[in-house]
């Protein structure tokens, strides 16, 4: 067998021997947001380093763990802390808990992140739900051979985020009266934040916020069938917008405060996504 699936096949026999529960929506907390996986009702809570071949993060303020749960009824699995690809782990790494929480059965997933402003109109503390994404600068996941058991060898991006899911998020934001912009959303490998040029290519290329995750785990998702929404949360200017040097606790302190609307927001996407 394919070393890849081989180990995703490990990590699901692993979990199942932890818990048989059924996720319908997968959430992925970005930077700041992990808190709000603190909040629902919890059932369950599984360690990635407790999952044999699972990738741990190395990044202060990265939590590592599974949170199964219900949001109002609604069974979810939350991911509190993701790796990165400029951790060094390999994409298929990097993405295999996405692949894992849709073997557990998880059709939806929100994909949440701490992400910079391309965009010039964006403020810090902006929500951008991701309309579609520049994933290019980053490996495929799908590199190597297929995994004809997820999905298809040349599978279409067409789509990637749900035109469904981005109603839901609009009504609710509506609602909340959260005013959220809407966007198109770059990954570069990081760690380095970008300099003001690569910002302005960005730009260039039509892209509204940028971060370091996020597009290959929709290329993963996508590639099994999984429907997708995401938002940003935009914690500051991209380099060059203004003067101000970036920094990490600069993403975390804006992720913090901007936390209760974004859990509100979450919040009626679980719900919403599970009345379609
Ligand atoms: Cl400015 N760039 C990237 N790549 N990721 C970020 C960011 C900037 N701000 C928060 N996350």
């Amino acid at each position: 067998m394919n070393a890849v699936y081989e180990k995703l096949q490990q990590c699901y026999e692993s979990m199942q021997e932890k818990t048989d529960f059924k996720p319908l929506v997968a959430i992925v907390l970005g930077s700041g947001l992990g808190d709000y996986a603190e909040e629902i009702q919890i059932e369950t809570v599984v360690d990635y380093r407790d999952l044999p071949g699972f990738p741990v993060s190395t990044v202060e303020g990265h939590k590592g763990r599974f949170i199964f749960g219900y949001i109002e009824k609604v069974p979810v699995v939350i991911m509190q802390g993701r790796v990165h690809y400029y951790e060094g782990y390999d994409m298929t790494d990097v993405v295999l808990p996405i692949r894992l929480m849709k073997m557990m059965g998880a059709k939806a997933l929100i994909l949440t992140n701490a992400a910079g402003g391309v965009n010039d109109e964006f403020d810090a503390g902006d929500f951008m739900m991701i309309t579609d994404q520049i994933s290019t600068f980053v490996p495929s996941p799908l590199i190597g051979p297929n995994l004809e058991k997820l999905g298809e060898r040349f599978c279409d991006m067409t789509g990637i985020y749900n035109d469904r899911f981005q109603d839901v998020l609009l009504k609710a934001a509506r609602k909340l009266n959260i005013d959220l912009k809407e966007g198109i959303y770059v990954q570069l490998s990081g760690p380095n934040f970008e300099s003001p040029q690569e910002i302005k290519m960005c730009r260039i290329l039509g892209a509204d916020a940028v971060g370091m995750s996020t597009a290959c785990e929709a290329v993963a998702a996508k590639h099994m069938g999984m429907k997708i929404c995401g938002i940003s949360c935009i914690t500051n200017p991209g380099a060059g917008i203004t003067m101000k040097p970036l920094s990490h606790e600069e993403v975390q302190e804006t992720a913090d405060k901007a936390a209760p609307q974004f859990k509100a927001l979450i919040h009626a996407a679980v719900t919403g996504i599970a009345e379609l």
